[in-house]
């Protein structure tokens, strides 16, 4: 009878160690965006979002046709519609929470306000950072659907609620996948 209590209690050690597994591997949904020139630029790139541990999302990816040696504002905006030309269909920034514009990371931000891309001497930006303001298909703070742009200028932070980061020089919609 002894024997069999520590079987179980075996049994039931291996159940939730492989449950606590489960649970702090990343899983869910990822998706994805393809960053198209508005009207009279070049700059292109894709990104990615996919789910990592604890609530947290990894962005990664690389944009192109950026000015060389600079800071480039980019922002999750709250529509996914970069019909307009000039990326101003994409709306504000996404803001679901009702903050202040601010630092990716800082005490308070929209949730969309990303760190700002730095291109390299050929205008180029690779990137992989990770966030805990932005979720992938459900809650709030969901991000599929939504706009991505990139601005030509840098984000300062603290102007609000745009972060005077200056015209747009790509627009994406981000969806599942
Ligand atoms: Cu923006
Ligand atoms: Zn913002």
């Amino acid at each position: 009878m002894r024997k069999l209590n520590l079987l179980t209690a075996t049994a039931t050690a291996l159940t939730l160690a492989a449950c606590g597994a489960m649970t702090s591997a990343p899983s869910g949904p990822s998706a994805f965006a393809m960053l198209s020139p508005t009207t009279g630029n070049a700059t292109t790139g894709q990104v990615r979002f996919a789910p990592s541990g604890g609530d947290k999302v990894v962005v990664s990816g690389e944009v192109r046709g950026l000015k060389p040696n600079a800071e480039h504002g980019f922002h999750v905006h709250e529509k996914g519609d970069c019909s307009s030309g000039d990326g101003m269909s994409a709306g504000g920034h996404f803001n679901p929470a009702g903050a202040p514009h601010g630092r990716h990371g800082g005490a308070r931000h929209h949730a969309g306000d990303l760190p700002s891309l730095k291109a390299d001497a050929a205008g180029v930006a690779r990137f992989r950072f990770e966030s805990r303001s932005i979720g992938i298909g459900g809650g709030p703070a969901d991000i599929v659907g939504k706009g991505l742009i990139v601005h030509r200028d840098p984000d300062d932070y603290t102007t609000q609620p745009t972060g005077n980061a200056g015209p747009r020089l790509a627009c994406a919609v981000i969806a599942r996948g």
